[in-house]
Formats: C-alpha cells, sequence, structure tokens
C-alpha cells in the first residue's frame, strides 16, 4: 500500500489521460486479468479479454443482472475456476490460488449475500475472520509459539474495526440479531482483519437502510482514501457516479466500456446495456430490509 495520503483528487490524477476504452491500460495497475473466462454448461458467464484495475482508486463494476459480475469476482479471489485465464495481483501471478491464499496475497472480497455466521457472536465472526484468511493450518496451531501475541493481536484489531464501524456495542451479541445493514457493515469489517491492499465489495449497499448507504459510502471512501483499492459492484447510478473514480461496465460476461462517471454516463451502449436494463429492474420491483 501506499504510505502517500490518497484525496479523491489524487485519484483523479491518477487516471489522467487514461481513454475510456475496454480494455485500456492503467498507469499504475494492481490487478491486471488476461482471456478470464469461465462458462456454465453452454453459458459463458465471463469472457473478460483484459482488464486492469489502477491501485487506490475506487472502481465500480457495473451492468444488468446475470452479466457476470459475480462470477468474475469469484474467479479473481479464487472462489471459483475459471476455464483459461491468468491474472496477477500487485506484479504477482495469482490464477490457480484458492480464497484465502488470495486473501493472503492482500486481495480480500465480501460476497452479495453477507457470509456472517449467524450463531456466532460478532467479535468471534471477527476473528474467524482473520483465521480464515491466514489459512487453515492457524486453527489447529494453538500451541504454537507466538498463537497467544497472534491472538491478542487479532483481538485489538477486531475491537479496534468494530469501533471504526460502529458496531462495538454489539461485540457480543449473535450476527444474526444484526440488521441487514449492520451485517454489511460487519463483513466490510471482518474483510480488513488481514490489512489487504484492495477490497472487493459485491453490492454492499444491497438491502440497507438509506441512513446506513451514507454510512457504508463513507466507509468506502475512506478505504480509498488510506491507499486501498476499491473493487465494488453496484446498481444504484447515484451511489455509483457519486463515489467512483472509475467504471467498468460488464454486459453478457464482457467489458462492453470503462471510463470516468462522465464517460460512461454519455455512452450510448452504455445506456442501451445497462441503464435501461436497470430501469426495467426497478419496475419489475425490490424489496429487503435495512
Ligand atoms: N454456479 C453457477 N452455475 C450455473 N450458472 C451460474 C452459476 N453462477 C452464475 N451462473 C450464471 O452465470 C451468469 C452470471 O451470473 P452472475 O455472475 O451471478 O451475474 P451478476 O453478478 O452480474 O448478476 C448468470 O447467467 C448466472 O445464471
Ligand atoms: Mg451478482
Amino acid at each position: 500500500m501506499s504510505s502517500d495520503e490518497t484525496t479523491v483528487s489524487g485519484a483523479e490524477d491518477r487516471m489522467a489521460g487514461v481513454e475510456p476504452v475496454p480494455g485500456v491500460g492503467k498507469p499504475d495497475p494492481v490487478l491486471v486479468a488476461d482471456g478470464v473466462r469461465r462458462s456454465f454448461g453452454g453459458l459463458t458467464a465471463v469472457d473478460v479479454e483484459h482488464l486492469e484495475v489502477q491501485r487506490g482508486t475506487i472502481t465500480a463494476l457495473i451492468g444488468p443482472n446475470g452479466a457476470g459480475k459475480s462470477t468474475l469476482f469469484n474467479l479473481l479471489t479464487g472462489f471459483d475456476r475459471v476455464d483459461q485465464g491468468r491474472w496477477s495481483f500487485d506484479g504477482e501471478a495469482i490464477n490457480g490460488r484458492r480464497g484465502h491464499q488470495v486473501a493472503r496475497s492482500g486481495m480480500v472480497r465480501t460476497f452479495q449475500l453477507t457470509k456472517a455466521l449467524t450463531r456466532m457472536s460478532v467479535l468471534d465472526n471477527m476473528l474467524l475472520g482473520a483465521q480464515r484468511q491466514y489459512g487453515e493450518r492457524m486453527a489447529g496451531a494453538l500451541w504454537r509459539p507466538g498463537w497467544r501475541k497472534q491472538e491478542a493481536a487479532n483481538t485489538e484489531r477486531a475491537m479496534a474495526l468494530l469501533e471504526r464501524f460502529r458496531l462495538l456495542d454489539k461485540r457480543d451479541d449473535m450476527a444474526g440479531s444484526l440488521s441487514g445493514g449492520q451485517r454489511k457493515l460487519l463483513e466490510m469489517a471482518r474483510s480488513l482483519m488481514t490489512e489487504p491492499d484492495m477490497i472487493m465489495l459485491d453490492e454492499p449497499m444491497a438491502g440497507v437502510n438509506p441512513a446506513l448507504v451514507q454510512s457504508l459510502l463513507g466507509h468506502i471512501t475512506s478505504l480509498r482514501d488510506e491507499g486501498r483499492t476499491v473493487l465494488f459492484v453496484e446498481h444504484d447510478m447515484d451511489v455509483i457516479m457519486g463515489i467512483s473514480d472509475w467504471i467498468v461496465v460488464l454486459a453478457q460476461g464482457r467489458v462492453i466500456a470503462e471510463g470516468r462517471p462522465s464517460d460512461i454516463k454519455s455512452d450510448k451502449q452504455v445506456i442501451d446495456a445497462y441503464l435501461g436494463a436497470q430501469e426495467d429492474e426497478a419496475e419489475a420491483g425490490e424489496g429487503d430490509d435495512g
């Protein structure tokens, strides 16, 4: 992670001169993917020729339902296997690695449907998050010298993150008793247990009440401002246009457009492929609790 202070304008500067065309190179990409393909039966879910994500930015991944956004997240973070393709994180090839190995290299993700273990306390969810990311071996290594020290450090870090995400007073509650929005916060907090350089958020705002959306937006921005790279999937165009430094549009598994919010807003292909589809979705109606 870079130690210099990154601001909104800093992130914009990094993208200065980058052409808004699919697959375009970035000045300092932290993630580079090539020929990433995944089919389910006869359906090609992901077919990404070339994609670079600029370090230290908030990049939104948008596209209609079924475009392949979650599948792409799964592939890049080692939760699903590609048919073809390779990608690197921070200059290191990481294709073929499993989820916890990818996390150890500094890239973590959250899930569209939160994975909080409902019958476990909020604090234990945090600690388990750390342990998982370090790999399964750690769990059975209670006897190891240094383990207690590690545990104390993990607890301290968990408490600090719970405070930051305003969940500290919930630490002994079962995760299942949290609201949908609080679970999203917990999942984001948990993903930070290993100090990742890059965090991938799959619909972090879905089903969250408007007050919590504001606080989630603030958290996402501060992740970027402390030097991390954020790639997130979202449907709300106001949210996307408001906080993204760069937007990548996926349709039928392919990157059909990418650019600054202003580029995407005026892109006819995007409006046809995405904004039109979103209106249909809104008409169909979506509901969830906060
Ligand atoms: N495990 C799976 N088995 C079969 N089809 C899948 C599976 N996962 C995703 N798909 C299909 O792949 C396509 C992309 O899905 P997904 O990545 O979830 O899209 P998005 O997140 O953009 O809405 C969809 O058509 C979906 O039905
Ligand atoms: Mg999805």
